[in-house]
């Protein structure tokens, strides 16, 4: 995709440097960090420069190439394996992660004891994983774009752009390719409490593709759903069940209650990276639960160009706060992946599953 006009991707690869925007400073900064070493990397997933499912699980899996790069030669296995179970525990929820670091290391054990060709093998695969989740979100925006051009008016939640994966993003991807191909999408933001993944990225995002948009209080979605404002709600996923059950940012389960109770259809838009064939059910999801300080308090840029933290909540309370929830199955009208547009159902599920 394209910032001020220039194409960008959320992350790359550069002799043995992960460079990446540091999303915490959108909208109002657009900077790029450098992370040279593995440990730096699992740090920027936790405290989360870098998020959104995609994105997440193609650096981890150029976090376990890097650890192939810097392991010493007599402990090798030891030391990647140590750094692979590291990255591994930065965040409990995005399958993505997973499969990103599972994929280099099944090159590494690939090449055996040549240490030497296991390491040009793990760069060789964080790379490509990365190409793939780039290219399986464009096929995402091709196959769904035909949805949003019949249905413009498109409610969305978080940031499932291309901020969330390496480019082009899942649920905004058909809306992108919508617009390219001649639509005039309208996309209702939600804000998304408490990171605001909504206003500060999707809307950025959204702005930089001329996409005309506004954003909305999570608690307006219902509202607009129920006037019959919005022809369809579509959000991506950060694990989706073997029974179609889906994981998203917290919120997303109330906004397809909603759109079920307008008659509005809720698509899920996710690579199939995302889909975690050994989880059975929603139930089996682990739900990362986050600090508090996300509820109690608010970031922004202070007029003296400080990037400060304000309570707005009174110093007595404490908050509760779960970053994702599960929208089951049945209220999921379908679920776009780049291998084709799939029910949320056991059958559809395996229909695209990898491996
Ligand atoms: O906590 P985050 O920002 O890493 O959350 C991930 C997400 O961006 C969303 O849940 C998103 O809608 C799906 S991930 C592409």
């Amino acid at each position: 995709m394209r910032v001020d006009g220039i194409p960008t991707r959320t992350l790359w690869w550069e002799n043995g440097v992960i460079r990446m925007i540091d999303q915490p400073k959108l909208p109002h900064r657009f900077v790029i960090v450098e992370l040279p070493t593995w440990r730096e990397t699992a740090v920027a997933i936790r405290d989360m420069t870098v998020r959104g499912a995609g994105a997440i699980g193609a650096t981890g899996a150029l976090g376990v190439a890097q650890a192939a790069v810097e392991a010493p030669e007599r402990e090798f296995h030891t030391f990647v394996t140590a750094a692979a179970n590291t990255l591994r525990s930065t965040r409990p929820t995005a399958q993505n992660l997973f499969a990103g670091i599972d994929y280099v290391l099944r090159a590494i054990e690939a090449e055996g004891d040549d240490i030497a060709l296991a390491r040009e093998a793990a760069v060789a695969a964080g790379n490509a994983f990365c190409d793939d989740d780039a290219e399986s979100c464009r096929r995402i925006g091709e196959l769904g774009a035909p949805i949003v051009t019949a249905r413009p008016r498109v409610s969305t939640h978080c940031n499932a752009g291309w901020l969330a994966f390496v480019d082009w993003g899942s649920a905004l991807s058909p809306i992108y390719a919508a617009a390219r191909g001649g639509a005039m999408p309208f996309v209702f933001v939600d804000e998304t409490r408490p990171r605001q993944q909504g206003s500060q990225l999707t809307a950025w995002e959204l702005g930089q593709e001329g996409i005309a948009h506004a954003i909305i209080a999570d608690n307006a979605t219902g509202h607009y759903l129920k006037a019959g404002d919005i022809d369809m709600v579509i959000v991506g996923s950060d694990r989706i069940a073997a029974n179609g059950d889906v994981a998203n940012k917290i919120g997303t389960y109330t906004s397809a209650l909603a759109a079920r109770a307008a008659g509005v259809p809720f698509y899920v838009a996710a690579p199939t990276t995302t889909i975690a064939s050994h989880t059975p059910t929603g139930a089996d999801i682990p739900i990362e639960e986050r600090s508090p300080d996300e509820v109690l308090y608010v970031w922004g840029w202070s007029d003296d160009g400080r990037f400060i933290r304000v309570r707005t909540a009174p110093a007595s309370s404490t908050a509760k706060n779960p970053a994702f929830d599960v929208t089951p199955a049945e209220l999921v009208t379908a679920i776009i992946t780049e291998r084709g547009i799939v029910p949320a159902t056991v059958e559809g599920i395996r229909s695209v599953a990898r491996g």
